[in-house]
């Protein structure tokens, strides 16, 4: 199991680049006497990721995308290439979000293509995955997470998952308040770092596995406490400074 933990916050649609910037401001010192006990990043909006890279620079907080297309430029309106994302000092990149499947099309297919793209451009990309209430009920959680894994990450190589984040959110979770329990999660934790290992082996031990859906300051020890569980990915948690770092701190029982 990995156990490197690694938060990160996903702001979605939400702050300007004014906002964007006194939180990074506030983070970038509630955040900094955890330096070195847990990697932390936020993912701003394209328009704010200049500033978020320019205030957080020399703190222990990294800044991530939250979306990058496969090609390297051409004609994609309304999408941004890895290049352009190094260029600004970008670290990491949103994979798959639920939301990017449920009202853009995304595909395990696209998820795969912007894996290898964020990899060429040596940006680390954090793979999100998970089930609908549909699908839990139905039982299916396991073979649906196995499809999205083993296609999102065809051709993928061990040393690359070394880069690679995994986000569990399952779908029912994010945004509505109802977390999955810290077992029910941890089960299904278990079932993702197997299937890694299956595919990728000793590096699939090593990859972090991060909980996403309605973590916030009051759940975050008890589900980052559960063995397969590396962290989390966080939405509307993470968007004030004093309920995303006492998120952090309490996740890694600081
Ligand atoms: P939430 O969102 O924390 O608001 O449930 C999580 C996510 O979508 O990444």
């Amino acid at each position: 199991m990995a156990r490197k933990i690694f938060i990160a916050g996903n702001w979605k649609m939400n702050k300007t680049a004014a906002e964007a910037k006194a939180l990074c401001e506030a983070l970038k010192e509630s955040l900094a006497p955890l330096a070195g006990k847990v990697e932390v990043a936020v993912c701003p909006t394209f328009t704010s990721l200049a500033t978020a890279v320019e205030v957080l620079k020399g703190s222990n907080v990294k800044v991530g995308a939250q979306n990058i297309h496969w090609a390297d430029n051409g004609a994609f309106t309304g999408e941004i290439s890895g290049a352009m994302l190094q260029e600004i000092g970008v670290e990491y990149v949103i994979i798959g979000h639920s939301e990017r499947r449920q009202y853009f099309g995304e595909t395990d297919a696209t998820v795969n293509a912007r894996i290898k793209a964020a990899l060429k451009y040596a940006l680390k990309p954090i793979v999100c995955i998970g089930e609908t209430l549909e699908e839990r009920e139905g039982g299916i959680t396991n073979s649906v997470l196995d499809k999205q894994i083993r296609g999102g990450l065809a051709d993928i190589t061990a040393a690359d998952m070394a880069n690679i984040t995994i986000a569990y959110e399952p779908v029912w979770a994010i945004g509505t308040g109802k977390t999955a329990t810290p077992d029910m999660a941890q089960e299904t934790h278990a079932f993702i770092r197997k299937t890694l290992v299956e595919m990728f082996g000793e590096a699939g031990n090593e990859v972090v596995v991060q909980y996403g859906g309605s973590m916030k300051p009051e759940n975050s020890a008890e589900l980052i406490a559960k063995e397969d569980i590396d962290g989390g990915l966080i939405g509307g948690a993470a968007l004030k400074a004093d309920s995303f770092t006492a998120l952090v701190k309490n996740g890694i029982g600081a």
